[in-house]
């Protein structure tokens, strides 16, 4: 399963590369890429106009179409705010939330995401 995600202090891209998994990272500079594949979208939380990169890279090509799950990466403090940006993702278009991990994870957070991917990767297959 490809995964994408987007980082702006670190802390979502220091998760994806402790689990070891490739994914593609989201950049201000050229948001316009193609995932040309089925994948899973990680975020971190911020205002809204913080992911205008990430709505430019879901707007692109088929990337709308190709989502199958967002994943989201907040701070718990937030309470009711938690998350809020891939929830939102995830109602626009309609998929489901596959996981949520505050920082850059823990150790417990790696290996759930892991089975999460794999879990995908193995429907996938079986489609
Ligand atoms: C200005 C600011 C606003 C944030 N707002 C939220 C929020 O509304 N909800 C949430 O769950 N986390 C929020 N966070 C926490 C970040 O999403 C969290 O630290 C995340 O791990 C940052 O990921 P990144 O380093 O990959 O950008 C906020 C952080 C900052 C600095």
């Amino acid at each position: 399963m490809a995964l994408a995600f987007y980082s702006i202090t670190g802390q979502t891209r220091r998760f994806l590369a402790k689990t070891g998994l490739d994914a593609y990272e989201i950049t201000d500079a050229d948001p316009y890429h193609a995932m040309n594949a089925p994948y899973l979208l990680v975020v971190p939380t911020y205002d809204d106009e913080m992911l205008e990169p990430v709505i430019e890279f879901l707007g692109y090509q088929n990337n709308a179409r190709d989502l199958q799950g967002v994943a989201g990466g907040g701070n718990r403090n937030f309470n009711e705010l938690y998350i809020h940006n891939a929830k939102d993702i995830a109602r626009g278009l309609d998929v489901p939330v596959v996981f949520d991990f505050e920082f850059n994870g823990t150790a417990a957070d790696m290996a759930q995401f892991q089975k999460v991917v794999r879990q995908f990767e193995s429907q996938k297959s079986r489609s």
